[in-house]
């Protein structure tokens, strides 16, 4: 009989595709990905510890999942308990004693001895213990990408496929090196393999990710390494992969190459997450970014030359130890000047280990609140100019998924916009509503006009089906 795994991930994306290759991993061993707790044999929590507030949810998670082990146990049945991710490696053997119910703790790097775990967690409790204290938070020598399958079913025409994990920045507010580990960019032919392997399931969109995506240099099998650049326009090559995204980038790795891939490929999408956390030249610096805003500026414009209509995002926190008024008015003036399609704000939030945890200029919440507030507000204006300035064009959608109403599926502008397209309406809506049921568009690039804009999304109508 087979057994059911749930797996619940937190976080970046970078853990929505490891929780996809734990799967991987777990299924000839006879796991089946379960939609929900209630009944699985095995649950993992894919956390993640960028702020508190991430890692608290883990123990409200573990505290209900408790009871349900317990009620199990009562029936005579074995539910196990795996932490996996950023918290479990930045906190492993004080989880397993603050949580007892959990079983099983394994850090992001030793993903691939998951069944082994999983073996010597059986093993302790077959004696009828209640619960197994297994715990595999090391950075081991061999990467995990060398042994985890990557054999998933098809799961919808965008794709997520890491090519770089770890980071070597150490931004003074970041927990990230400490819990992904040094940089490690995975070889190129390994990436053009999974590619090409997304791409023979159905795959149009491949969004390339690292913690540090624009630091790649993959050996190239030739003796040399590739950058992310170069790496793009290898994938531009694969038959079929209309769209390439790659996220996140620090602005520092943005080089010519990469820039003059957004100018020459059409794969290439126009839209760049490029966080540059705060506006202020003092804050940049005490946050260890090392770069101006100034040399921020720079990379933009070059950016822009290269691709007039690229939409921009990204990541800022506010309340920063030591930020002042006038560093906060600097960044909304940064925010005015770049005009984000959209942006996250975050207020600081001290993690352990880090530099800038113990720096004693700590602002105080109320301040933080009040200029999180300003800033979202400032972003969600020019996210909504942006939205209102795409009525009235025709763009490419890819369609994903079903929409709430029928006659609907929901996809993403070249923009990373969301867009609800209804199918009945437009030029070709007649051949939608009768002999091509609207179903059949899914997964499929198709031409849109957008009527109408929200803050958040998008509506559009049929022109045409692409393919
Ligand atoms: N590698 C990316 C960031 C990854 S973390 C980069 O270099 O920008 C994602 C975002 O979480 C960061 O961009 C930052 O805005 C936010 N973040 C990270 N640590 C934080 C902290 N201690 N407090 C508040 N926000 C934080
Ligand atoms: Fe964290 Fe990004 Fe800085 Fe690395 S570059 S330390 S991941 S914020
Ligand atoms: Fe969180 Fe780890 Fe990702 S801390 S953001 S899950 S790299």
């Amino acid at each position: 009989m087979s057994k059911k795994v749930f797996i619940k991930t937190y976080g970046c994306q970078m853990n929505v595709y490891d929780s996809k290759r734990m799967a991987d991993v777990l299924k000839p061993h006879g796991y089946e990905v379960a939609d929900e707790a209630d009944g699985a044999d095995l649950v993992i929590l894919n956390t993640c510890h960028i702020r508190e507030k991430a890692a608290e949810k883990v123990y409200s998670e573990i505290g209900r999942l408790r009871a349900e082990k317990e009620a199990k146990a009562l029936e005579g049945k074995n539910m196990y308990i795996a932490v996996a991710g950023c918290v479990a490696q930045a906190e492993g053997p004080e989880m397993m004693k603050r949580a007892p119910a959990i079983d099983m703790v394994l850090g992001p790097q030793t993903y691939h001895r998951l069944p082994d775990m999983l073996k010597s967690a059986e093993e302790q409790r077959s004696g009828g213990r209640r619960s197994a204290r297994v715990l595999d938070t090391e950075f081991p020598i061999d990467t995990k990408f060398d042994h985890l399958p990557t054999d998933s079913d098809f799961d919808g025409p965008a794709a997520f496929l890491t090519i770089q994990e770890g980071c070597d920045k150490f931004c003074a507010f970041c927990v990230v090196p400490y819990t992904r580990g040094a940089e490690y960019s995975r070889p190129v032919a390994d990436v053009l393999k999974e590619a090409q392997s997304l791409v023979d399931k159905g795959v149009v969109e491949i969004t390339l990710l690292g913690q540090n995506v624009n630091a790649y240099h993959g050996d190239d099998g030739k003796g040399d390494t590739m950058t992310l650049g170069g790496l793009i326009k290898a994938l531009d090559k694969i038959e079929g992969l209309g769209r390439i995204r790659y996220t996140t980038s620090h602005p520092r790795d943005m080089d010519q190459e990469l820039i003059d891939a957004h100018r020459d490929l059409k794969s290439c999408m126009p839209y760049l997450h490029l966080p540059v956390q705060s506006g202020s030249d003092a804050i940049l610096d005490a946050m260890n970014r090392k770069h101006t805003r100034d040399e921020y500026f720079a990379v933009i414009d070059r950016l822009r030359e290269a691709r007039p209509d690229l939409a921009l995002s990204s990541d800022f926190i506010v309340g920063f130890p030591g930020e002042t008024d006038q560093d906060f008015e600097d960044t909304l003036d940064l925010v005015r000047r770049v005009k984000y399609a959209q942006a996250y704000s975050f207020k600081y939030s001290p993690r352990p280990g880090t530099p800038a945890s113990v720096n004693e200029d700590q602002v105080p919440e109320e301040v933080k609140s009040e200029r999180l507030a300003r800033l979202q507000a400032l972003i969600n204006e020019h996210q909504l100019e942006f939205n209102e300035a795409s009525i009235g064009k025709e763009m490419d959608v890819l369609l994903e998924r079903e929409g709430k109403l029928p006659g609907q599926l929901l996809g993403r502008s070249p923009y990373l916009q969301s867009v609800h397209v209804d199918l009945t309406k437009g030029d070709n809506a007649l051949d939608v509503a009768g002999d091509k049921p609207y179903t059949d568009f899914m997964g499929q690039l198709v031409r849109v006009k957008i009527v109408e804009a929200g803050p958040n999304s998008l509506k559009g109508e049929l022109v045409s089906a692409l393919h």
